[in-house]
């Protein structure tokens, strides 16, 4: 039996409980020490995560201290976007390993010294994109990686949440763009960009995009349109006004059958001449982030399933299409 992995959490806000629940949860990892900048968001965290009679990490009121005051093996990350790349570095050059929230950074620069950083450090780098573990996802991927549609073509792509809320002047880190990089289109949108890209594979050749503010100092609807190198195009809508909770679609339509995605109606896809097919994963367990990455830093799986790449082509996108919104024009990836 190996000695338990020695954790430490970055940032006890809302998604924090889920990697510590993960953590808690295992025998092979244990959940030493917390850092943030709020005492009460540590307190809370506690109250909502650790069960009562259990041990309570140590906290922290920073990265550094807590690598300076605990024996750590890996962080998990999960903090406001732009603070990613620097926490990222300090936590590499310490020799942890890194579970990052998404996005993995906020410009493709950042994004790209942190994989080599990780790389010349022999470190895993892994991104929280929970998606890469979903069974739905990784049957798409088969799906297009096995040539179902034939070439790509088009793809359509829509993200549409009730969250505007959370983007309003002075709501929270999320509305001020020096802490959260951008609004809906680098938030939520930078998984749905993430799926686009993993599950067609296609790569990004330029972006032009329109965005509304819609009185706040961030984007909350983004028009964009998507050429890739083999001259397959998509359409990317994003939209933080919708009435509904969440709707998040994708459709890929190749040259021998179109295959959809959806967060209500699962998987479908159809061959030309063939039915509609709702596909069954061989296996339906989904494999959770924290999972995964465990399984990465002990070698068990060539590398993490959301790997430091995939977040340097997001950075890469979400950039030249925030470049393209105010250029008013195409914009180059990369
Ligand atoms: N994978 C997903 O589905 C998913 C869902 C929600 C959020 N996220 C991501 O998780 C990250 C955190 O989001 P959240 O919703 O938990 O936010 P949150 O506001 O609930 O929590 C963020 C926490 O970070 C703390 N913090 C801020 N600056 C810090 C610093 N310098 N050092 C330490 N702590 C600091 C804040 O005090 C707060 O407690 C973001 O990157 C977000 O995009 C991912």
């Amino acid at each position: 039996m190996k000695e338990p992995l020695r954790f430490g959490i970055l940032g006890t806000g809302g998604i924090s409980a889920g990697h510590a629940r993960d953590i808690l949860n295992r025998d092979d990892a244990t959940l030493v020490a917390i850092a943030d900048v709020s005492t009460d968001a540590m307190e809370g965290f506690v109250a909502r995560v650790i069960p009562l009679g259990s041990p309570h990490p140590a906290q922290f009121t920073s990265l550094e201290a807590m690598v300076a005051g605990s024996h750590l093996d890996a962080v998990v990350i999960a903090t406001p976007h732009t603070q990613h790349a620097p926490q990222i570095e300090i936590a590499l050059n310490a020799g942890l390993h890194v579970l990052c929230e998404k996005p993995l950074a906020t410009t493709a620069a950042d994004a790209r010294r942190v994989l080599d950083l990780a790389e010349k450090k022999s470190r895993t780098l892994a991104i929280g994109y929970q998606r890469h573990g979903q069974s739905q996802f990784r049957l798409a991927r088969h799906l297009v990686h096995s040539g179902t549609l034939g070439d790509l073509r088009l793809i359509t792509v829509l993200i549409a949440q009730d969250c505007l809320e959370n983007f309003r002047p002075g709501a929270s880190w999320r509305a001020d763009p020096a802490l959260s990089g951008g609004g809906h289109f680098i938030d939520t949108g930078s998984h749905i960009v993430d799926m686009m890209l993993w599950v067609s594979g296609l790569e990004p050749e330029r972006v032009y995009a329109e965005i509304d503010q819609f009185g706040t100092d961030v984007d909350v609807i983004t028009a964009a349109s998507i050429k890739f190198t083999n001259g397959a195009r998509a359409t990317f809508a994003a939209t933080s006004l919708s009435a509904e909770p969440w709707r998040e679609e994708l459709t890929f339509y190749g040259t021998e059958g179109v295959m959809r995605l959806g967060r209500a109606d699962g998987l479908s896809y159809q061959v030309k001449g063939g039915d509609l097919v709702f596909p069954r994963a061989a296996s339906a367990r989904d494999v959770r982030p924290l999972e995964d990455f465990i399984a990465a830093i002990h070698g068990e799986v060539p590398g993490p399933q959301a790997p430091a790449v995939c977040g340097l082509r997001v950075a890469q996108v979400t950039e030249a299409a925030y470049r393209s919104a105010v250029s008013g024009r195409p914009e180059p990836v990369g």
